[in-house]
């Protein structure tokens, strides 16, 4: 294959260096595009744009295929744990013993937050949403670790295994503690025994008088739906992370950000999005069939939430593995006729059966089915995107690794096609219409 395109413009031809993955993945390097041509891309979305070189994860949206590391997502989901793949993420590769206990025990010194943050939360007003508590107190860290974020990324990659570990393990104890705020219930402090979902579990769920103890099913479907959503490349949380860290700001920064990027409706919020549709069409006694008349417009307020991807063309190999493993999930919870389970299925048949949705390639996304799961499972719909952003936590930070320790880092800084007003003279307050 030639290692050069060529572009014809104004008359002139100019070469563009082809660029290949290790996939096989083409793109055309334009980085000297302007000042060859005076004439910059234009790419609303972002949907045509390599923004990064990554040796993180790898995405085939046509074929279905999602691998971290080389990793095929359904091999980790069938042997590994979400700890264990937010190492392999984070590190590279998959751990030895020695370096998965070492992991380990990170994770458990950092469970608890400073006392002072305590009252971080008490400044929120009862009701507050989980993910703005979230974002708000990730960032605080920073001020309890000023060693670890410096903003200098040198200084904070030397410190780099902490400050993961630190984002890794209190993004749950602090998530778990937005929830008790947000319902006016006293903090569970972290157990060290425990494994890393069991303890997410135990601050949300116990009692300061009695211990919740989730079934081995639960804790494992928690452990998947966390492992699933880990990394997911370019995605707009992760983009945002790579942005903010660009600028050489610290991890908890970068990371407090993404929080930000990924409650929107159309992509983290889509889980809780999903159920609210489903609840509204259980309520207007719809079997989904009105509904899916409706969302062939594609406007915002009817689009099928949990169908569409920008990336799979296909059907997410993760809504795969979440739908193959939710009947093993109900049973062990003993739910028989979840009336929005069966609403959801009658949605998906018709959708996959329908010209508007299969002529665009519209198949589930991974939060078509999630969003059921994290119900099952007893977690409160407005900590769905919270849940997201515990699992995607490994991705952000590795994402976060690769910007501050590339030496060729450049500052994200995208250009525009300016379509405003052309230059015109100011006018005094008296003379405006
Ligand atoms: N329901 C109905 N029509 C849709 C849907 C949908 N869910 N998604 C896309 N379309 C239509 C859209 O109207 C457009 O039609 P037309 O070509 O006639 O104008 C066409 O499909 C292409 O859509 P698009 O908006 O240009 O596609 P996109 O790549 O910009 O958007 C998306 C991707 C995920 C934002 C979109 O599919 C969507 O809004 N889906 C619902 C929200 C959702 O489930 N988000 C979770 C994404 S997966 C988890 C994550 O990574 O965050």
């Amino acid at each position: 294959m030639s290692k050069e395109a060529t572009l014809q413009f104004e008359g002139k031809e100019f070469k563009l260096p082809v660029i290949v993955g290790t996939e096989g993945e083409k793109a055309l390097d334009v980085r000297n595009l302007r000042a060859q041509t005076g004439a910059i891309t234009y790419d609303d979305g972002f949907g045509n744009t390599g923004s990064c070189l990554s040796e993180i994860t790898f995405i085939d949206g046509d074929a279905g295929v999602l691998r971290y590391r080389g990793h095929a997502i359904e091999d980790l989901a069938e042997h590994s744990s979400f700890v264990e793949t937010a190492y392999l993420i984070i590190h590279g590769n998959l751990p030895n013993s020695a370096e998965r206990r070492r992991f380990g025990d990170l994770l458990r010194l950092h469970s608890p937050v400073h006392s002072a943050m305590d009252h971080l939360f008490e400044g929120f007003p009862l009701g507050s949403h989980p993910m703005a508590i979230l974002s708000a107190l990730l960032n605080s860290l920073g001020c309890y670790y000023p060693h670890l974020a410096t903003n200098r990324p040198t200084e904070d990659l030397a410190n780099f295994e902490e400050a993961s570990a630190i984002a890794i393990s209190k993004v749950r104890t602090i998530a778990a503690m937005s929830y008790r705020k947000s319902r006016g219930l006293p903090y569970i402090y972290p157990k060290r025994t425990l494994p890393y979902c069991e303890n997410f579990l135990h601050m949300m769920f116990s009692q300061p008088y009695e211990d919740f103890v989730p079934t081995p099913e639960v804790a494992q479907a928690l452990n998947l739906f966390l492992l699933l959503h880990a990394d997911h490349e370019q995605n707009c949380s992760t983009s945002t992370v790579r942005m903010v860290a660009s600028s050489g700001a610290n991890l908890f920064a970068s990371v407090a950000a993404g929080v930000c990027a990924l409650w929107g409706p159309l992509h983290g919020g889509a889980n809780m999005a999903v159920i609210e549709m489903l609840e509204s069409i259980h309520a207007e006694g719809d079997d989904g069939s009105k509904f899916i008349e409706a969302a062939r417009s594609g406007k915002a307020g009817h689009r099928l939430m949990g169908f569409g991807h920008r990336v799979y063309r296909n059907y997410d190999p993760r809504a795969k593995i979440i739908k193959a493993s939710f009947d093993k999930a109900l049973a062990s919870l003993g739910i028989k006729d979840d009336p929005l389970l069966q609403i959801a299925r009658r949605l998906e048949e018709v959708a996959l059966r329908d010209d508007y949705f299969l002529s665009r390639r519209l198949y589930p996304n991974v939060d078509f089915y999630s969003g059921l799961i994290m119900r099952a499972l007893g977690i409160p719909q407005n900590m769905f995107t919270v849940m997201f952003a515990i699992g995607r936590m490994p991705g952000w930070i590795a994402h976060w690794k690769e910007v501050a320790s590339n030496p060729k880092n450049k500052i994200y800084r995208p250009r525009q096609v300016y379509t405003g007003a052309v230059r015109r003279p100011f006018v005094p307050m008296a003379e405006r219409p």
